[in-house]
């Protein structure tokens, strides 16, 4: 590795993203992954979440157009937004990239209280783009496993051998995952930490083993550590000097290295209860309420 890449990777600036992309070389990262102030009025410690509509969108124009030179030409990009400036924001990436999918985060909000004058917004919208058709995508990395009852009800002579059963399915493009709770060991003091479970799941897919992935916006360090998980290498920014020693606390942990993908048993074994997905339990917080 040369001293030039040295300089910069595995590390999250404690410094405006903006300013700090001039040290990433142009056409180095394979992924960026990003979960940027979504402008609802949150307190990071910085004004970054409480703009004007027009000031929020130059900025965000500006620092995508920044960002985007940094990714290599087969490289993928995605963004964690809300409904309110997602319609805006895609339409800035559709004018520079390839829309491939809309994600639904849906982060299984118990059914309490709530709004009165709508519904109740329970999801983050995630923007998935690539710069070209040769892309890196991994799906074999993120299948879901049938469950041991799926499998068995699969089980008749003309399923035998069938090769979606044994792989796995498509994750789709509606994730519900549990928002973290401040119970959760994995819960870190920032108010929008997002799971490592879905990070990790965008990391697996859309960078490749050794490959870079960059947060403009670290927060509590959540694509820092999934990328070490993965066998990634990171690199990003956070303007919040507290959130900064949460990242380097976080960085500190010896972390055990990503479950390997469960292997999906040659055939249907004896009939069990339905196997459940690791989720993350209940939450805390709620990325899409306006703070008061
Ligand atoms: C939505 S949070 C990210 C949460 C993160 N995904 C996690 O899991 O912890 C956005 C973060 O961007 C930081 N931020 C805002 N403006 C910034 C800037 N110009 N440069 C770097 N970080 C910035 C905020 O301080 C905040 O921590």
């Amino acid at each position: 590795m040369s001293e030039s890449v040295d300089a910069w990777l595995n590390q999250v600036f404690c410094e405006d993203a903006l300013a700090g992309l001039a040290r990433i070389p142009d056409g180095s990262v394979d992924l960026i992954l990003t979960d940027p102030p979504y402008n609802l009025g949150k307190d990071y410690g910085n004004a970054s979440d409480k703009q004007s509509v027009d000031d929020y969108l130059r900025w965000t124009e500006q620092w995508i157009e920044l960002a985007l030179p940094k990714l290599k030409p087969n490289g993928s990009l995605y963004i964690f937004l809300t409904w309110r400036f997602s319609p805006e924001i895609f339409v800035m990436l559709k004018r520079r990239m390839t829309m491939m999918n809309e994600i639904i985060w849906d982060r299984r909000v118990p059914s309490m209280g709530g709004s009165v004058r709508s519904y109740s917004s329970v999801h983050d919208t995630i923007g998935f783009f690539v710069g070209r058709k040769d892309y890196y995508f991994d799906l074999d990395a993120v299948r879901i496993p049938y469950d041991a009852a799926t499998k068995k009800a699969r089980s008749r002579s003309i399923f035998v051998g069938a090769k979606w059963l044994e792989v796995g399915y498509n994750p789709k493009d509606l994730w519900s995952v549990s928002r973290l709770h401040r119970e959760h060991p994995e819960r870190a003091d920032h108010p929008t930490q997002k799971p490592l479970e879905i990070i990790e799941r965008m990391v697996k897919a859309s960078c490749p083993p050794n490959g870079v992935v960059l947060d403009l916006f670290m927060g509590s360090g959540t694509t820092a550590i999934a990328a070490r998980r993965c066998g990634r290498n990171f690199v990003g920014f956070e303007l919040n000097p507290d959130y900064c020693a949460i990242i380097n606390a976080r960085l500190a942990q010896p972390e055990p290295a990503a479950p390997a993908p469960k292997k999906p048993a040659k055939r249907a074994a004896k009939p069990k209860p339905v196997a459940k997905r690791a989720r993350t339990t209940i939450a805390a917080m709620d990325d899409d309420e306006v703070a008061a």
